[in-house]
């Protein structure tokens, strides 16, 4: 019975222990997500055919990905950005995986995204052709990464997904006008 409680006992304290060494690395490293943020786009073609509401179109993103962390890096174990139209997807793409990224560094990709006889609702094709016509096209842009984050030994992994708001002007050689990113 004494020998029982003696072995809880010490067991609890080496739990507590734990614990508060894994809240002190936490609270001194303070680990955060990588950010995603498209530096630029060029919007370079967009063509609604007629009378059936095929889309084809082709944007250039650059995007930066950068690892905000001063003391640690990160592995992204899958990479991929898709493009939406209205909440239609319009094109996605696959980045080479996996990559490292060190403490404070950041990079900058270059996605090719092209939409091939993309089938919409007719009233978002009447949408795009309108928002072609008024100069002003609204896209948005999304991340979803698996991240890898490294703490000496310690290792985690966890999903993380960017969305972009990108305005353009209208195609050819459409403009980034203004962008709203946010990250969860
Ligand atoms: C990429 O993002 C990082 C961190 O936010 C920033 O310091 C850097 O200037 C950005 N690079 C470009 C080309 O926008």
């Amino acid at each position: 019975m004494w020998c029982a409680a003696i072995v809880c006992f010490a067991f609890s304290l080496l739990l507590i222990v734990a614990g508060v060494v894994i809240l002190i690395v936490f609270l001194a490293v303070k680990p955060r997500a990588p950010s995603f943020d498209a530096a630029g786009a060029t919007l370079n073609a967009v063509y609604v055919g007629s009378p059936a509401p095929y889309v084809n179109g082709d944007m250039t993103v650059v995007a930066n990905v950068s690892n905000p962390n001063q003391k640690m890096d990160v592995v992204f174990r899958s990479a991929a950005v898709e493009l939406f139209f209205g909440g239609r997807r319009m094109a996605a793409q696959a980045l080479p995986a996996p990559f490292v990224q060190r403490r404070g560094q950041s990079q900058i990709i270059s996605l090719h995204m092209v939409s091939s006889q993309v089938a919409l609702p007719p009233e978002l094709a009447v949408a795009m052709v309108n928002q072609v016509r008024n100069n002003r096209v609204v896209y948005t842009i999304r991340g979803t990464f698996k991240v890898q984050a490294k703490l000496w030994f310690w290792h985690y992994t966890y999903w993380m997904s960017a969305l972009c708001d990108l305005e353009l002007t209208a195609p050819p050689s459409g403009v980034l006008i203004a962008r709203r990113c946010s990250t969860r």
